[in-house]
């Protein structure tokens, strides 16, 4: 047997401890998410400096993670691993996972989270302009694409069939967050209820400087030139992969099997030409004109557009 299929039925194995259970309308990761504490997130005490970044998973969650903490940390890099973290998901935590609730009470400020929770479980207080929210949304095509790779990365998830199964899966909603669209349209139609900044991980390739200053003053963290030079330096995908911290390398062990890839993948847009057949793109186009014909969003679909 080659490593490579024994490394995948390992990883079978330890995906069926981690079921997905629909709860309220919502698909959490049995293992890592606990209903009854992803139910009680909803009425957690904010505080104005909280920061919540928002996302369908794949969508450049882990980026945000950096910016947050380069923009924390005024652009030195180094001050970020004086923190001795093993990952940048210790100090901006996932809130809806175990114990990260708990953890988020007495926690000090500032409170830097990142979350794939539909809009019904975030805390109400947020919807009174108390804290901040960052919502990052990148291409639905892309995003499909890069969390089929993902499923086969992590332990948590059940290993896709092929692609065209995944494809199914995606559309329908029947993967782990659920519906992308769901997700976006829910989150965009209380913008205006919320401190938000709503950005796109296509923006993020195309300018990440102009991004990353919209970010700082979003946040009341304004930066000075060589600040943001240097924020941006160290969280463009070259340079960001070469930190396990920041590029997740350090959180391999039962989460995530490095024979399988890596999670900072390829970090580019229109990944899904190579993926797609042209009966699945128009598959595709046709659902997405349907679900999104009432909102104002259009996206970036090709590195050159
Ligand atoms: P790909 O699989 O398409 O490469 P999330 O953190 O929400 O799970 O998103 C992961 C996706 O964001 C991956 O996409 C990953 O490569 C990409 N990504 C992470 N950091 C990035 C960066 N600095 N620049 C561009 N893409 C990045």
């Amino acid at each position: 047997m080659s490593h490579r299929r024994e490394n995948g039925a390992a990883k079978d194995a330890t995906a069926q401890n981690f079921q997905l259970v629909l709860y309220k309308g919502f698909k959490l990761i049995k293992g890592i998410h606990d209903p009854d504490d992803v139910n009680q997130i909803y009425d957690l005490e904010i505080r104005d400096s909280d920061v919540f970044v928002v996302t369908y998973p794949k969508s450049g969650t882990i980026w945000m993670q950096q910016i947050l903490l380069l923009i924390e940390a005024k652009g030195d890099v180094k001050a970020i691993s004086k923190q001795g973290s093993y990952s940048n998901a210790a100090l901006v935590p996932w809130i809806e996972l175990n114990g990260n609730r708990e953890a988020f009470i007495t926690a000090p400020s500032p409170r830097l989270r990142v979350t794939h929770l539909q809009y019904q479980f975030l805390p109400a207080a947020l919807s009174q302009k108390k804290g901040k929210v960052i919502y990052v949304a990148r291409n639905p095509k892309d995003v499909l694409v890069s969390y089929f790779h993902f499923h086969k990365l992590a332990n948590m998830l059940e290993t896709p069939k092929d692609f065209d199964d995944f494809f199914e899966k995606f559309l329908t909603g029947d993967v782990s967050a659920c519906c992308w669209f769901e997700h976006i349209k829910t989150w965009y139609s209380h913008k205006d209820d919320m401190n938000m900044l709503f950005i796109t991980y296509e923006e993020m390739i195309q300018d990440l400087p102009s991004v990353v200053e919209r970010i700082s003053v979003f946040l009341g963290k304004e930066l000075t030139d060589e600040q943001l030079v240097n924020v941006v330096q160290h969280s463009i995908f070259s340079n960001m992969r070469k930190i396990p911290q920041a590029s997740y390398e350090g959180a391999q062990g039962n989460l995530l099997n490095s024979h399988q890839g890596r999670f900072m993948r390829k970090g580019i847009i229109g990944d899904w030409k190579n993926h797609f057949t042209v009966a699945q793109n128009e598959r595709f186009d046709e659902v997405f004109h349907r679900e999104m014909k009432d909102f104002p969003l259009s996206f970036i679909w090709d590195q050159g557009q």
